[in-house]
């Protein structure tokens, strides 16, 4: 039986380019672990968008003298080419200002009203003086309540992870004019986080969670339910979805209220744009259905404690009473985070591998292939170009783009381009075959498992075993006098090359899709990736879709390569990297961005 899966993706920050920190955190993880279900041949629902309000989108629309829009606007569409590149296939890639998101954001604070899980409270907030207005948390800096870290942010303690309170700073100043800000009062309504406590224990209490969860995710869910407090989810600011009260017109909602709802309303949003306007539910309303929400570190409390405790209090939205109990996320696998050459991201100072960038220099697959052998699952991770260069080319390169061009090419030269007629086969030929055909139920297990490292190291080692059994199998030499015994190596070589293509598909899409031709079938191994524009009532909007045509969706299964089949001339999959490439990237971190874009301009 198939099973549904939702890929639930962070969305990213419209406020700058998609950076290798995003892809190791949340983006190329997801896309692995969803292109492995598409093999499979489970459904999988995977959406995401971009994060288009928040503090974050205003600060650098002020630093820059534009609108919020502006802003989000010009880094949605980098999104959409960037991840279309790189292939992250997502089934819909939205954003948080359509009218779809709007309207299900605004039910949902209703609802919530309604039920009594929100409250008007009088809150002390900073006000700047010089300025004239509230300023969010994100505007003022001072020194952390929590660990004394003296930058820390008003919403957030870069130092210690602490979720702070702008007020409780102390010497708390605002980051616009460096003024010392005063407080006020201001009314604003807050979620009862405390009305769900029993129901979020009880969540995080399931034993089999213990064996699924990554034991910090399950640690820091577990320490938070015991000390929630109620949340305000309104603010006093311009930008962002308005509260559907008379009398609140000068506030919106806080973003993280309801980006999180994106993982819902993007599904919605993807049954319209389909003509299926209640397939949403084969996720959200199925209790066999597995929800996956792939996140940084840093969000862990969004996704296990608030977003739970928002389905909680609106389930039975759009349900019909044969519906069902909305679903909450079923695993959080949340990844640590990724330095480069040993030190933390830094846009300010430009230490950033930046995707676009990145990408006009090397190949995807390249790229994709660094950042999972490295993935940041159990610790933080470090981009090292040493590390890029060597793996590239010991690997990657040498282990398995060689091996396919290697026998190949020997296939055209001495079996007219075809796959050849093996006779019976030897021990030697079954054993590898056996042993490369047993890695789809083991590596399968590792990918359903969120295990993704293990996944594409086990795969590798297994290329490598191919490549061992290549030294001890008769072919190269004895071409001439014994050619039936070359043919059975070839054969088989070609047999163990075609599994390896399926078991490195999810992880190198593009260039397993490339073996697929060499090999001579037609068709796709996956579906393609479009920028698409939609229209809503009174505006439009541009994301990133996925369309598979049915009858060609690849198998996690073994291959069955037809003898005879007329093979492809191969081309290299890899390109060598030199190695002064080490230094030549090494030199540009920190360095002013060449090809930088900014909204506003051409880019
Ligand atoms: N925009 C946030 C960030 O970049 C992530 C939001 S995830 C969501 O850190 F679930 F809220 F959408
Ligand atoms: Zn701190």
């Amino acid at each position: 039986m198939p099973e549904y899966i939702h890929v639930s993706v962070a969305w990213p920050y419209a406020n700058g380019d998609l950076h290798a920190g995003h892809l190791a955190g949340a983006y190329l993880p997801a896309d692995i672990f969803a292109r492995y279900h598409r093999l499979k041949g489970n459904h999988v629902l995977m959406v995401s968008g971009s994060d288009s309000h928040g503090t974050p989108i205003t600060v650098e629309a002020d630093k820059l003298g534009i609108t919020p829009r502006d802003v989000f606007e010009h880094y949605h569409r980098r999104f959409l080419e960037a991840q279309q590149a790189i292939g992250i296939s997502y089934d819909l890639f939205t954003h948080t200002d359509t009218e779809n998101h709007h309207r299900i954001a605004q039910d949902f604070f209703r609802i919530l009203l309604e039920r009594g899980y929100l409250y008007k409270k009088t809150q002390r907030l900073l006000y700047s003086e010089t300025e004239k207005r509230f300023l969010p948390d994100r505007y003022v800096e001072g020194t952390c309540p929590v660990c004394g870290y003296e930058n820390a942010r008003g919403d957030q303690c870069d130092h210690c992870g602490s979720l702070l309170d702008a007020v409780d700073l102390i010497n708390p100043r605002s980051k616009t004019d460096g003024s010392t800000p005063v407080v006020r009062e201001t009314e604003h309504y807050f979620l009862d986080l405390p009305a769900f406590i029993e129901r979020l224990r009880e969540y995080l209490a399931d034993s089999e969670k213990e064996r699924r969860w990554r034991p910090q995710v399950l640690r820091v869910s577990r320490n938070k339910v015991e000390e929630l407090k109620g949340r305000p989810i309104t603010r006093d600011i311009a930008w962002g979805i308005p509260i559907p009260l008379p009398g609140w017109e000068d506030k919106r909602m806080y973003v993280w209220f309801e980006a999180v709802m994106g993982y819902f309303t993007a599904s919605v949003e993807w049954a319209d744009n389909i003509g299926q306007p209640e397939a949403w539910k084969k996720w959200w309303y199925n209790p066999q259905a597995k929800i996956y929400n792939f996140i940084g570190k840093d969000n862990i409390e969004f996704h296990t404690i608030i977003w739970p405790a928002e389905l909680m209090g609106v389930d039975g939205i759009y349900a019909r009473e044969e519906d069902g109990t909305l679903q909450l996320p079923y695993d959080v696998p949340a990844n640590e985070f990724m330095n480069i050459e040993g030190r933390q991201f830094s846009k300010s100072r430009n230490w950033a591998i930046w995707v676009p960038d990145i990408l006009q220099r090397y190949a995807p697959d390249q790229i994709r292939y660094y950042i999972a052998v490295t993935f940041p699952e159990t610790r933080d991770s470090d981009w090292s170009w040493q590390g890029f260069v060597t793996r590239n080319n010991n690997e990657l390169l040498a282990a398995w783009g060689n091996l396919v061009n290697r026998v190949l090419k020997f296939a055209h030269k001495h079996f007219e381009g075809t796959v050849p007629s093996p006779g019976e086969l030897r021990e030697i030929d079954r054993e590898i075959l056996a042993k490369v055909e047993g890695g789809f139920p083991r590596v399968g297990e590792l990918l359903a498992a969120v295990k993704l490292r293990d996944a594409l190291a086990e795969t590798m080692a297994l290329a490598r075993e191919v490549n061992a059994y290549l030294d001890r199998a008769p072919w190269f030499k004895v071409i001439k006098q014994d050619r039936q015994a070359a043919a059975t190596t070839i054969y088989t070589a070609l047999r163990c090359i075609d599994n390896l293509k399926t078991l490195f598909a999810p992880f190198l899409p593009f260039s397993s899709q490339r073996v697929h031709e060499f090999l001579g079938y037609d068709g796709q191994l996956f579906g393609e990736l479009r920028i698409e524009r939609f229209q809503e009532k009174t505006r439009d909007h541009e994301a990133l879709t996925y369309h598979v045509d049915e009858d060609v969706v690849g198998r996690w299964q073994p291959s069955e390569l037809p003898v005879g089949q007329r093979l492809r001339t191969p081309q290299p999959l890899f390109r060598k990297l030199d190695l002064s490439l080490i230094e030549e990237e090494r030199a540009r971190l920190g360095q002013p961005r060449e090809s930088e874009s900014l909204p506003g301009q051409a880019s």
